[in-house]
């Protein structure tokens, strides 16, 4: 291997001796920062040997067909509703023009890389990565790579405050990574918190006994198990029965380990139909799995999905996090890209979980606009194939910190998260209490400033504005895709971490709560002999959208202001409202 990349080397020297031809060296810029990202600094240049991995996306042919094909299987008034397309189907859509592939090529032959420096090309071949050394990247980039730190987690990375594409490619390639993302697995939010203040339940107690009825316990007030989820939202009664069809993922990153031991603690405390069940651990790009290391966020999300969606197989998907940089290493550098990485890896199964919960995210203002059109388009794949992607919607309110913009005018405007702003997913916000439940202060909410209105939520979302008036003009975007869609309880949930009880909080909490609901509704379908849901926004917007207990109180304030309210119909709150499965048995 050493000598291999010392010869990748050599070529590379030879290659930077010749001027590069007038076509691969004519730069127009691609993106750009005004301002380092919020949270890092220049630590230091990056070293012009030090090797990693870039990946390329190129144009994909036919990804405005395969958005118009996902509305129309997505939309229940439609003929082909429910018709969700292959994995192949798929590929042959995203592929890029042969034009595409062969000028990307003849790019990359001029910095004198070939086929053996293709590390990975994705089925479609619409995405390419490629390893190359700083240098070359640079040469290839029209650009100048740096070392950055992010204090707070210690993490160093390789990035650049622009980057420029030969004229020519910008009609071939939409996006380049990593360059100007600076985000990283470690460095994104899980959007979770320990809860101290809330008393959790009695941990030396074994209450074997919580009632598991149709009521619910008057203790979900304040401290949330599986039986009160199941009693709110209508599941109790429903027997699962197409365990061998169905299936629900769980998206995990920064070293987050879900925990088997603390799964069957949980049961016996709080589904004990379900002890001895468990669920299955999937590493994506070398992620780990310590059982010593249980993880908040990761022991949250499968204890919820699991105790919700019993008997049906849950997976939990642990990401690799990108190794720390080492400008001495001699091993190339796989600097992980938070969900390119994890997306193309499950985009490659022929069989896909048909329900995903994600609780991670970042300000949609860190994520460059051709980035986040490019994961965003790599969900609306993931909907094609029949699969319901949800995201937790932030604990930050309408934005946390000063809510200043990037841009070098330092403004104050609510700030969007990423991917809950992406149109092609399903995002979900945060209530508490019962008996009414109500909107949770801390339930993230918004308008995307990248992606526009989509037409399923236009109607309900041009309701709210209107409602609204002058109020908060300037500070959201009223044509932007708004979210949350639907929201759940979000505070005081009993999770077991390391064999005790604790109380835990976020929207974190919400996104499993409802994933599982709708892995019960897939199994339903599943069980009428209909296909599974797939991505549920056009459904829920419309003919669904009385399967949700519509929440009219709370509001999420944030950026020093009170933030939206919820009220009747849609808020950026609460989305619809919380799910009532026997509702949306009869709608789905
Ligand atoms: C557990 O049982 C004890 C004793 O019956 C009771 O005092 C306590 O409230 C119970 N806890 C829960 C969460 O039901
Ligand atoms: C609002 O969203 C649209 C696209 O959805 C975008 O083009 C526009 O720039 C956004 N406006 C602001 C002020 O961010």
């Amino acid at each position: 291997m050493l000598w291999r990349s010392g010869f990748v080397l050599l070529l590379a020297h030879l290659v930077m001796a010749t001027p590069l031809a007038r076509r691969w060296s004519d730069f127009t810029e691609k993106h750009s920062w005004v301002q380092i990202p919020k949270g890092w600094e220049l630590y230091s240049e990056a070293p012009s040997d030090y090797t990693f991995d870039l990946r390329i996306g190129l144009k994909q042919n036919g990804m405005e067909e395969l958005i118009e094909n996902l509305m129309e299987i997505s939309d229940p008034g439609h003929a082909r509703y429910g018709q969700h397309l292959t994995q192949e189907e798929t590929e042959q859509l995203v592929r890029p023009r042969p034009e595409s592939t062969e000028a990307v090529k003849v790019w990359l032959e001029a910095h004198g890389l070939t086929d053996d420096d293709v590390v990975h090309r994705t089925g479609g071949g619409d995405w390419v990565t490629v390893r190359v050394s700083v240098h070359q990247a640079e040469r290839m980039l029209g650009t100048k790579y740096s070392v950055y730190h992010h204090p707070r987690s210690g993490e160093k990375v390789v990035r650049t405050l622009a980057y420029s594409l030969p004229r020519e490619l910008h009609s071939h390639i939409d996006v380049v990574a990593p360059t100007t993302y600076f985000g990283t697995m470690r460095s994104m939010r899980a959007t979770s918190f320990l809860q101290p203040e809330i008393k959790a339940i009695d941990n030396s107690v074994d209450n074997s006994t919580l009632d598991v009825d149709a009521t619910v316990p008057s203790s979900c007030a304040t401290t949330i198990t599986p039986a009160c989820l199941r009693a709110l939202y209508n599941t109790v009664n429903y027997v699962p029965s197409q365990t061998s069809r169905n299936g629900l993922g769980v998206a995990g990153y920064l070293d987050e380990f879900a925990n088997r031991a603390d799964l069957q603690t949980f049961f016996r405390r709080f589904r004990p139909d379900a002890a001895g069940s468990s669920f299955t651990t999937v590493r994506v790009n070398g992620g780990g799995d310590d059982q010593s290391d249980p993880g908040v966020e990761a022991n949250l999300d499968i204890q919820y999905t699991t105790g919700i969606s019993f008997p049906t197989p849950n997976t939990y998907w642990s990401t690799g996090g990108s190794p720390p940089f080492d400008p001495d290493s001699e091993t190339p550098t796989n600097t992980n890209e938070p969900y390119l990485d994890w997306i193309n890896s499950v985009l490659a199964q022929s069989s896909i979980p048909p329900v995903i919960t994600t609780s991670y995210g970042d300000d949609e203002q860190t994520v460059p606009q051709d980035y986040a059109v490019s994961v965003c388009n790599l969900f609306a794949q993931l909907g094609s194939r029949g699969v319901t992607a949800f995201f937790s919607s932030g604990d930050f309110g309408v934005g946390g910190g000063d809510c200043r913009t990037n841009d070098g005018t330092n403004t104050v405007l609510f700030q969007p998260a990423f991917p809950a702003s992406c149109p092609f997913v399903t995002t979900v916000g945060g209530t508490t209490r019962v008996n009414p439940e109500i909107a949770v202060s801390f339930s993230g909410g918004g308008f995307s400033r990248y992606f526009s209105t989509p037409s399923y939520q236009s109607a309900a979302v041009s309701r709210f504005v209107a409602g609204l008036g002058a109020t908060f003009n300037g500070l959201y975007n009223k044509t932007g895709r708004a979210y949350p869609d639907v929201s759940a309880q979000g505070n005081g949930f009993q999770v077991v971490i390391g064999g005790r009880v604790g109380s835990v909080g976020g929207t974190s909490a919400s996104s499993p709560t409802v994933a599982g609901v709708f892995a019960l509704l897939n199994d339903f379908r599943l069980s009428q002999g209909k296909s599974t849901l797939g991505f549920i926004n056009p459904l829920i917007y419309s003919t669904g959208s009385s399967g949700f207990n519509d929440i009219t109180a709370g509001s999420n304030p944030g950026c020093n202001t009170r933030g939206f309210t919820a009220g009747t119909g849609w808020d950026p709150v609460t989305g619809l409202g919380t799910p009532d499965f026997v509702k949306l048995q009869q709608l789905v």
